[in-house]
């Protein structure tokens, strides 16, 4: 195992510096300095992303960890929202942004959200080097984006933010997403041009209203409250709560964290399945595609222990839908779509993705159960020590997929850390 973990420790190390992008961008002048998920498929940067980059990072040097969330926070926009995509070589990749189905609300930024990752790579940057000065300075921009989350995304007041497309869950083509988008994995050729058509048809109903951002959610066109989203995003809270020093900003903070967990406990749990479904629409009808987003509130401690154990014991820990060789995969093996081997050719379909088993690993030992994290980490550096650090895995053999050299897969290097190992 020692051996194993050197090997992929020494990878994702390689990866993490190798996918630095520095420079000063036309975009104002600004300067940046952030690693990219992909120099040659992804070369910007993305807001999920940069947030596990950071929480890598820590294993490599807090100040890089940093530097990523203080680059990331150039794009925070004065009322709180914060775009997914950072574009600040924009003219060096004009063929990349051609391959992309994404709107811009400026040249240099998207219209786009992504979960907010952020506040628990910063409460791990605090906890990892003490360092009060450095949350004092991005915690502003932060505790806007939670409040715009809330102000914004919202629109039913029910606790839960809503997204407005696929992409901004960062599970861009997830077939839970395939009966709103009206595209099929049947044949797997069509769901990628399909999902594209889809993609611009939103674009087009949401232009008319992109200047009031309050507007999209409440047409209900793609109005989807996201269980792992929504999940990140009381963990977020949580974060939040803790990194604060004003006490009336930290109740506040655990009191919509608590909420948030309790109307996904609420609307989003089924009792019958023992697993959370995501809510489509103003209606609220539960999309019963099993994706490991139905297992995602693992991740909150205060999770009722009962629903936790439900999650785990019937669903993660089952072999015909998650507990595969190479666990864990983003949609069941159960499912018609499931598409291991990526005849789709477009992402979030059934391949093995290292930042889910990062989040999944700590939601188990939150829970009480060590052993399952053990093992779920050691079959994922298993994986990376024969297939490097791609961008997702064939969960029935391990093989790698997608872009080489991918930035969140370092992640690898927490698990490590964690299991006592040497990243
Ligand atoms: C893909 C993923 C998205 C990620 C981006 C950059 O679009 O679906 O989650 O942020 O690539 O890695």
């Amino acid at each position: 195992m020692r051996k194993e973990w050197d090997k992929v420790a020494g990878d994702a190390r390689r990866v993490l510096e190798g996918n630095r992008q520095r420079g000063v961008s036309a975009w104002g002048g600004q300067r940046y300095d952030f690693v990219c998920p992909s120099p040659t498929t992804y070369p910007f940067q993305w807001f999920w992303d940069s947030a596990f980059h950071a929480i890598a990072l820590l294993h490599v040097d807090p100040e890089l960890a940093k530097q990523e969330i203080r680059c990331l926070m150039q794009g925070a926009r004065p009322d709180g929202f914060m775009p997914h995509m950072l574009l600040w070589e924009k003219s060096a990749h004009e063929a990349a942004l051609r391959e992309y189905s994404i709107t811009l609300a400026d040249p240099f930024y998207t219209a786009t959200i992504q979960p907010p990752v952020v506040a628990r790579a910063v409460l791990r940057i605090h906890e990892a080097t003490g360092d009060t000065a450095f949350v004092r300075e991005v915690l502003p921009p932060i505790r806007r984006f939670f409040r715009w989350l809330k102000a914004y995304r919202d629109p039913d007041d029910d606790g839960l933010v809503a997204i407005i497309q696929p992409d901004e869950s960062g599970l861009d083509a997830s077939p839970k997403y395939d009966r709103l988008m009206e595209i099929s994995h049947d044949p797997p050729e069509e769901t990628l041009p399909r999902l594209r058509r889809s993609m611009r048809r939103l674009f087009e109903a949401y232009a008319p209203y992109r200047s009031d951002p309050a507007r999209i959610p409440a047409l209900g066109t793609f109005t989807w409250e996201d269980v792992m989203v929504n999940a990140i995003y009381a963990d977020g809270l949580r974060c939040l709560a803790k990194l604060t020093d004003l006490a009336h900003e930290a109740e506040e903070f655990a009191a919509r964290a608590s909420r948030v967990r309790a109307a996904l406990e609420t609307k989003s749990w089924d009792e019958k399945t023992g697993v959370f479904w995501d809510l489509a629409g103003w209606d609220d009808e539960p999309a019963r595609t099993l994706t490991f987003s139905s297992l995602f509130p693992l991740i909150l401690e205060d999770l009722d222990p009962r629903k936790a154990t439900r999650l785990i014991d019937e669903h993660l820990l089952n072999e015909r839908e998650f507990w595969l060789p190479y666990p864990v995969p983003s949609v069941a093996a159960t499912e018609p779509s499931f598409d291991p081997t990526w005849r789709t050719n477009t992402t979030w379909r059934g391949p093995t993705w290292i930042n889910v088993n990062w989040y999944l690993y700590w939601g188990l030992r939150a829970h009480g159960r060590r052993d399952i994290a053990s093992e779920l980490a050691e079959r994922t550096v298993r994986m990376m020590a024969s297939s490097g650090t791609r961008e997702f895995y064939n969960p029935l053999t391990g093989e790698g997929q997608g872009a080489r050299d991918f930035g969140w897969s370092t992640l690898v290097l927490d698990l490590i850390a964690a299991e006592g190992g040497n990243p």
